[in-house]
C-alpha cells in the first residue's frame, strides 16, 4: 500500500487549544496508509514581501515541509468569523516568493472546531477561498464542522462520544480515498 505523508497544520496559538485536540484525535483516527506530522507555524515572524529575496531558515523550512508533504490537512479555529491571523500569516509565507507557491497542486482538507454551534464554518470557507487562490485541489466533502463541549477529546485526541468518533474516522478516510484518487 502507498504511504500518504500528510503534514498538518492547526491553526491555534493557544496552548489549551482545541483544535490541537481535534489534530491528536484525526492522528489516532487515519486508516492505515497516512503518516501525519505536524507542520508548526508559531515561530514564523509576521511576512512581508520584504523578506522575498531571502527568506529566514524558519519560513524556508516550513516551505520545505509543505513541499515534502504529499498533502496538507489544515485544522483550524475560527476567530472573528474568519481565518485566525497565525495561520493566514503561515499561508501568506508559503505561498511566496512570487512563482514559488508551496501550494500550486498540493491537495488539502480542511476540519475546525469550537464551542459555536456553527463549528468553525465560516472561517473553513474563507479557508477554502485562500487555497482555491493558490491552486490547492481540496476535499469538499464531507464537511465537517465539530460542536466542541467540555471533554469531547482529551489531550491525547481520545473522542468521548462515538457518533462524533465514527465521523472524524470516516472524514480521514474520504480524505484518504481523495488521495488515491488523485494518485
Ligand atoms: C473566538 N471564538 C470564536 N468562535 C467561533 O465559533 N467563531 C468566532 O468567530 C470566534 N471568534 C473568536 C475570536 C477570538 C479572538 C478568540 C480568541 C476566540 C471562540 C473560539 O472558538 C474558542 O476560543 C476556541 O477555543 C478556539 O480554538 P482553539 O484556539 O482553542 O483551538
Amino acid at each position: 500500500m502507498t504511504t500518504h505523508r500528510v503534514g498538518y497544520i492547526v491553526g491555534s496559538l493557544a496552548k489549551a487549544s482545541i483544535n490541537r485536540k481535534l489534530a491528536k484525535a484525526l492522528v489516532r483516527l487515519a486508516p492505515a496508509g497516512f503518516e501525519l506530522s505536524e507542520i508548526p507555524i508559531r515561530d514564523l515572524p509576521l511576512y512581508s514581501y520584504d523578506y522575498d529575496a531571502n527568506f529566514p531558515e524558519v519560513a524556508r523550512a516550513f516551505k520545505t515541509a509543505i513541499e515534502e508533504s504529499d498533502a496538507v490537512l489544515f485544522v483550524t479555529p475560527e476567530y472573528n468569523r474568519g481565518i485566525p491571523g497565525g495561520l493566514k500569516n503561515a499561508i501568506d509565507w508559503a505561498s511566496r516568493p512570487p512563482g514559488k507557491n508551496s501550494f500550486r497542486r498540493k491537495p488539502t482538507a480542511v476540519i475546525g472546531t469550537s464551542p459555536g454551534k456553527i463549528g468553525t464554518a465560516i472561517s473553513q470557507r474563507e479557508l477554502h477561498s485562500v487555497l482555491s487562490a493558490l491552486n490547492s485541489p481540496q476535499l469538499h466533502a464531507p464537511e465537517a464542522y465539530i460542536q466542541f463541549v467540555p471533554g469531547l477529546i482529551d489531550d491525547e485526541g481520545g473522542v468521548s462520544d462515538d457518533k462524533t468518533k465514527e465521523f472524524l474516522g470516516k472524514f480521514m478516510q474520504a480524505f484518504h480515498e481523495f488521495l488515491v484518487e488523485a494518485g
